[in-house]
């Protein structure tokens, strides 16, 4: 038998906190997926007997609720079909690239937006089901925009609260979205709405204001109902002390030596860690560090460039095709500028632990983080975590979201590729009080506002939002 489930927090998101994997015995099994999101609600989700529904990947459609570390998990399956209609398609194909000022071009289907509908639909029915009475339900990310409004009309007594991890874009690029009322009305039937910038916040209610009419007042959308929804900046963050924990174990301080040691022991070692996707700049960089080989500036055996790209999201063409592109670009450099023993680039295309992922941040010189747009950018606040001593530098995109936190990085814009070499330079040659001085101030930023601290921001802010009598969370 499943468990009853009636939780006073709900946290809806496309993807389960776990990863199927096959136990020792050859049977399937669950483990804890490493996000930083999971590790921040875990203590208010125990206290308030909290669920997670979410999709757990692939097409498995007999998985029935579980709990797994104290915490009752909900999976929601989709059809081979909705993987590609709701999930490759509308989420990754359309929303995605609208969402990242066009980086590349989105596509707009109607068999999609359908899609779309109906994966909401099954959601905001399940979060139904498991929310108990007045308990407060917290929406993640744009693959769910239709959830709020389709719950409210589920179950009126729920405080509901959306956050949203990725940008959200300029007015004129969303008007493009056949849908676009349709996504505002579903983002409106939350209490309170989460973006990560107070730009994209704005952005939202103008849109509200110009395209749905309803008054405004700052950050305050007045619906014809007399619900007020609020939309304001909660900028992400990680588990800061968990990485720094990390990285001061003697094991992975051992290990960064063993990568330096291996990589030839380099005077600058570049490191990129992202999802290979085309938002990251991974392509923009590697150029930009082939130039600088190319020109003397940079000389294999003194320098090197760790890229790892996590794979994601394979089956969309746009992916495909960047994997083919940096693959080609990779081997293009090492063949031009490597030497036996000492390649120019080292590229790995797979995920790693994140004990592996601390030991790669303690080995690199130079953190080099490009996005062409990016909601915030995590990689770039765990590097800063993991520099127990004020060295190394970061290289960051103006255009991550983490830039308007961490000011002290070396700023460069991912579209100038001259400035980009002239930053990598700058960076690598940086004397060590200048580089003590720039990342004691980012690594004072990262510390005191952890995720920790935003997962309370928001669900106490949400707890005061829509003027209605729920009980209030159990606080940690
Ligand atoms: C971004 C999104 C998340 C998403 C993650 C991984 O961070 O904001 O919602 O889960 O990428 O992408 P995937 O498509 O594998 O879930």
């Amino acid at each position: 038998m499943p468990p009853q489930i009636s939780a006073d927090l709900v946290i809806v998101a496309n993807r389960l906190p776990v990863d199927r994997i096959t136990e020792d015995d050859g049977s399937p099994g669950w483990r804890r997926s490493p996000g930083g999101l999971v590790s921040a609600l875990e203590p208010v989700m125990r206290a308030n007997d909290g669920a997670w529904i979410g999709w757990p990947g692939g097409t498995d459609n007999d998985l029935e609720p579980f709990v797994e570390d104290g915490l009752s998990l909900v999976p929601v399956a989709l059809g081979a079909e909705e993987v590609e209609d709701f999930y490759e398609g509308f989420s990754n194909g359309t929303l995605w690239p609208l969402y990242h000022d066009l980086v590349a071009k989105p596509e707009f289907h109607r068999e999609w937006w359908d899609a779309y509908v109906a994966v909401n639909r099954r959601f905001a029915e399940q979060a139904a089901a498991v929310a108990a009475e007045n308990a407060t339900v917290w929406v993640q990310d744009y693959q769910l925009q239709l959830v709020p409004q389709m719950l409210r009309e589920l179950r009126p007594d729920l405080r509901i609260g959306f956050y949203l991890h990725i940008p959200f874009p300029p007015t004129e690029l969303f008007q493009q979205l056949p849908w676009r009322r349709q996504i505002l009305a579903g983002l409106l039937g939350a209490d309170l709405i989460g973006f990560q910038l107070p730009g994209a916040a704005a952005n939202f209610v103008r849109l509200v204001r110009q395209r749905v009419g309803h008054k405004t007042h700052r950050d305050l959308i007045h619906l014809p109902d007399g619900r007020t929804v609020r939309a304001a900046a909660f900028p992400i963050s990680i588990d800061a002390e968990g990485f720094e924990e990390l990285a001061a174990r003697p094991g992975v301080a051992a290990r960064a030596a063993e990568i330096r040691e291996s990589l030839g022991n380099p005077e600058t070692v570049f490191l990129g860690i992202d999802r290979l996707d085309y938002t990251k700049g991974i392509y923009v960089r590697l150029r930009a560090f082939g130039e600088l080989l190319a020109e003397g500036e940079l000389t294999v055996g003194h320098a090197v460039f760790v890229q790892v790209a996590t794979p994601s999201r394979e089956r969309v063409d746009q992916y495909r095709r960047l994997r083919d592109e940096i693959d080609r670009l990779v081997g293009r450099i090492n063949g031009d500028f490597g030497e036996i023993g000492s390649p120019a680039i080292s590229y790995m295309h797979s995920s790693y632990p994140r004990e592996e992922m601390a030991a790669l941040y303690r080995a690199a010189d130079v953190m080099v983080v490009t996005p062409y747009r990016d909601g915030m950018n995590l990689v770039a606040k765990e590097y800063v975590a993991c520099r127990l001593y004020n060295d190394g530098a970061l290289v960051l995109s103006e255009f991550a979201g983490a830039a308007e936190e961490l000011r002290q990085a070396w700023l460069v814009n991912p579209h100038d590729i001259n400035g980009m070499k002239a930053a990598l330079l700058e960076a690598s040659r940086a004397g060590p009080r200048e580089k003590s001085r720039r990342m004691r101030a980012m690594r004072r930023q990262v510390m005191e506002h952890d995720v920790r601290r935003w997962a309370d921001t928001f669900l106490s802010e949400l707890s005061c939002v829509g003027g209605r009598d729920q009980p209030p969370l159990r606080r940690v």
